[in-house]
């Protein structure tokens, strides 16, 4: 009995000393264990009389119980400790300084870009994408422009072998869609993109630039309805009453071509310095679709016509926000593209 009542002792202490909860593990091993000690007690039993066996069987079991409904208690109250402790530690002071992140902008060219699929996307039109080393047949042959034509000249072509280019134009995207739809009626989209030129790098040149063309093709598609498209276009990007004018001009995959001019929106057409005098800034080529490129994609030119449109993002982009060097889109200067914070 004495040794019932020291083991008894020792092990009630040993749980309310255990300072943590792996100490308070141990005490559950070194008492209530397999090989514990409270176990070892029952090795006494052998040096006690028969009658009081049953006894001391119970006291030991009913000492098995304290112990591990006191362990359990310590256990709360360590795991409350530890969860306090922890908190502590991985307490994050709001009050600190945080580190300001460094927001990137939109880049301009992206932003007209988008600003021109949001108002084509609301008038019907799909956005279309091709790749950006073109085979020549979609960037010429298909475009009306077959080998040795003269007009391949208006446009310096960085070939990276005899059929294989940098496209010139985003008119590249519109035979891969024409040839797509071949015969299909109607097409209304629009095809932005980069786009790359032999030019020797100055204020209003760039070897890659960036253009967004414009087709539709359908039953009685009109140079008049050209006009109204371009006359909205021309009033979303650059204010209302702006008035859109045709001059002839020339391009293999249109007949007829023009030329369109946007009124001033600097001066509203009086004349100023950046329209030269003239009232108007010339924006884009446009024309009719060629019956020849119709009949390449497998439409009938006396069935159907259509209209297209290629301009160029830069010129827009710079008339917009009055930017003088097309280099500033493509040298990265952080101070000249966080001009644009303002317009995200
Ligand atoms: N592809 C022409 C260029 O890069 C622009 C152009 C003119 C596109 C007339 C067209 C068009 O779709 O109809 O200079």
């Amino acid at each position: 009995m004495d040794t019932f009542d020291s083991v008894k002792e020792e092990a009630v202490k040993a749980v309310e000393e255990a300072k943590d909860l792996s100490g308070l593990q141990e005490a559950r091993i070194t008492w209530l264990g397999k090989k514990g000690k409270i176990q070892g007690l029952m090795a006494e039993m052998k040096n006690l009389p028969k009658e009081e066996k049953p006894a001391f069987g119970q006291k030991v079991n009913g000492l098995k119980k304290t112990v591990s409904e006191l362990i359990e208690e310590r256990q709360k109250v360590l795991q409350a400790e530890a969860l306090k402790q922890r908190l502590q530690s991985e307490k994050i002071d709001i009050t600190l300084d945080g580190e300001k992140m460094e927001r990137g902008t939109i880049h301009p060219l992206i932003m007209i870009q988008q600003e021109l699929e949001d108002l084509f996307i609301g008038m019907g039109y799909k956005v279309a994408e091709g790749p950006e080393v073109e085979q020549d047949y979609y960037n010429f042959e298909l475009a009306n422009l077959p080998k040795d034509h003269p007009a391949r000249d208006m446009q310096d072509t960085f070939y990276i072998d005899p059929s294989t280019l940098l496209r010139t134009h985003t008119t590249a995207i519109q035979m891969r869609e024409l040839e797509k739809a071949h015969g299909q009626l109607p097409i209304k989209l629009i095809c932005p993109g980069k786009v790359y030129r032999r030019d020797d790098d100055d204020a209003t040149h760039s070897h890659q630039f960036m253009q967004c063309e414009g087709l539709v093709v359908g039953e009685h598609i009109t140079l008049a309805d050209l006009k109204g498209t371009l006359e909205f276009m021309a009033n979303a990007m650059f204010g209302e009453g702006r008035k859109v004018r045709f001059r002839p001009s020339y391009f293999p995959f249109t007949e007829p071509s023009v030329e369109v001019d946007v009124s001033c929106p600097f001066c509203n057409g009086k004349g100023c310095s950046v329209c030269k005098g003239s009232g108007w800034i010339e924006i884009l080529g446009a024309g009719m679709v060629h019956p020849h490129v119709l009949e390449m994609n497998g439409f009938d030119p006396k069935k159907c016509s259509g209209f297209a449109f290629g301009v160029g993002l830069e010129r827009v982009a710079m008339l917009k926000y009055g930017i003088d060097d097309i280099r500033n889109f493509y040298t990265d200067d952080i101070r000249f593209l966080k001009n644009f914070d303002r317009f995200d």
